[in-house]
């Protein structure tokens, strides 16, 4: 009997010269981190760059598509032939299948930060004597392709890097200019590919602004046709989201409300509706966000560039109802920019929301302008009380440059 060997099928696209995609693509993956929601996937980008001399591959993919990745790596090469295996960051879904190459390749060196290296012996066990620890700016060459490496830390690890192909003129910038959307190989073929950019800039770079404004500084000074990010579409046309990264890391804000609240008997949903409709009359742009069903990294996208934020949650048990303590915590890891807030709250039997809200803020840069907590249902005096409040915020958002 003759064995048959299964065809490989897989596919690999060449971005640029001698340079391959050799990503993943995981479609029915819904959740990241046990926290974010990803409704339309996400990929595992790796790349594969084949000098005249040396062969590197660029991050590799999220255990579970270890065979996968083998496959599309055996269309360019024999994996064991890999001189470097770059680790731009050592989070498991871009560095979780380093053990496997290592162990199919036996002379592969990995190539990280001096923090990646500890993290690849940690996480991945890899030998010390298998890993060299790189330098910002140290270069490799692997026969007419440099690679450069350019330390971006906290992007949003400490070790995170960036490799720069000097000669192909492509950042392989992992994390950073990235999105979680399994379709399209190219920016240009997702058209909404900017808000998916911007859900994941709000989920993960947003604490660290002050970090990605360095980093943006620092590749200022490279040509850059090709941004290669490692989740998400490659950018053929980078102009488009370097525009956006400086200014969601600049802390740019919009005529944006965003409001979060949670209703438990209908009550604090009807102190919401008044103060989104006058904000709207007024030519704010108004994001609602009802905790009990939000997808939170879509409110995690709005916190990127609204200029206040409006608070609703019911009293429960003394406190704030979880979902809106939740919240605010999410508001403060998050740290956006926003500079005022305005809490509505309702109780049935003893109030006590507010003064969570407040305490639980009261460590942000963001001002509290007004609050109201009352007793069941809202009444006309209250709704007038609202609809003031919502004029005041609406001045102070367009106030603001
Ligand atoms: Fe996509 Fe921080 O890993």
């Amino acid at each position: 009997m003759f064995a048959v060997k299964p065809m490989n099928w897989r596919n690999i696209a060449q971005i640029s010269k001698d340079i391959y995609w050799v990503g993943v693509r995981d479609w029915d993956r819904r959740l990241f981190d046990a926290l974010i929601p990803l409704p339309k996937g996400t990929t595992y980008n790796s790349y594969f760059v084949r000098g005249s001399k040396k062969k590197a591959l660029i991050d590799t993919v999220n255990p579970g598509f270890e065979i996968e990745w083998e496959q599309k790596i055996q269309k360019i090469a024999d994996p064991a032939d890999i001189d470097y295996v770059i680790m731009n960051h050592a989070e498991p879904d871009h560095a979780g299948s380093i053990p496997h190459i290592m162990q199919l390749n036996n002379k592969a060196m990995l190539i990280t930060s001096a923090k990646g290296a500890k993290m690849a012996q940690t996480f991945y066990k890899v030998p010390e004597n298998r890993i060299k620890a790189v330098a910002d700016n140290e270069t490799l060459d692997l026969g007419g392709k440099t690679l450069r490496f350019i330390e971006a830390p906290m992007l949003h690890w400490p070790e995170t890097m960036f490799t720069y192909l000097v000669e192909n003129k492509v950042l392989f910038s992992c994390d950073f200019f990235g999105s979680h959307i399994a379709q399209g190989l190219y920016d240009d073929e997702v058209e909404d590919l900017i808000v998916w950019a911007q859900r994941y800039f709000g989920e993960i770079m947003m604490p660290f602004r002050i970090n990605a404004q360095k980093a943006l500084e620092k590749i200022k000074p490279l040509e850059l046709e090709t941004i290669a990010p490692s989740h998400g579409p490659i950018h053929r046309n980078p102009k488009r989201i370097l525009e956006a990264y400086q200014k969601w890391s600049a802390g740019e804000t919009r005529k944006k409300a965003i409001i979060v609240y949670v209703s438990m008997w209908n009550s604090t949903a009807k102190m919401i509706q008044p103060i989104a409709d006058v904000l709207t009359s007024e030519g704010i742009e108004v994001a609602k966000h009802n905790l009990a069903n939000a997808d939170i990294a879509d409110l995690a996208k709005d916190l990127v560039d609204a200029r206040a934020i409006i608070l609703g949650a019911p009293t429960v048990l003394a406190g704030a109802h979880p979902l809106a303590v939740y919240a605010t915590y999410l508001v403060k890891a998050l740290r956006p920019s926003a500079k005022y807030a305005v809490a509505l709250s309702s109780y049935g039997w003893a109030g006590g929301a507010i003064k969570h809200i407040q305490e639980a803020l009261g460590s942000t840069k963001i001002t509290i302008l007004d609050a109201l907590e009352i007793n069941g249902p809202p009444n006309e005096e209250h709704i007038s009380r609202i609809v003031a409040m919502g004029k005041v915020l609406a001045e102070k958002i367009k106030e603001e440059k």
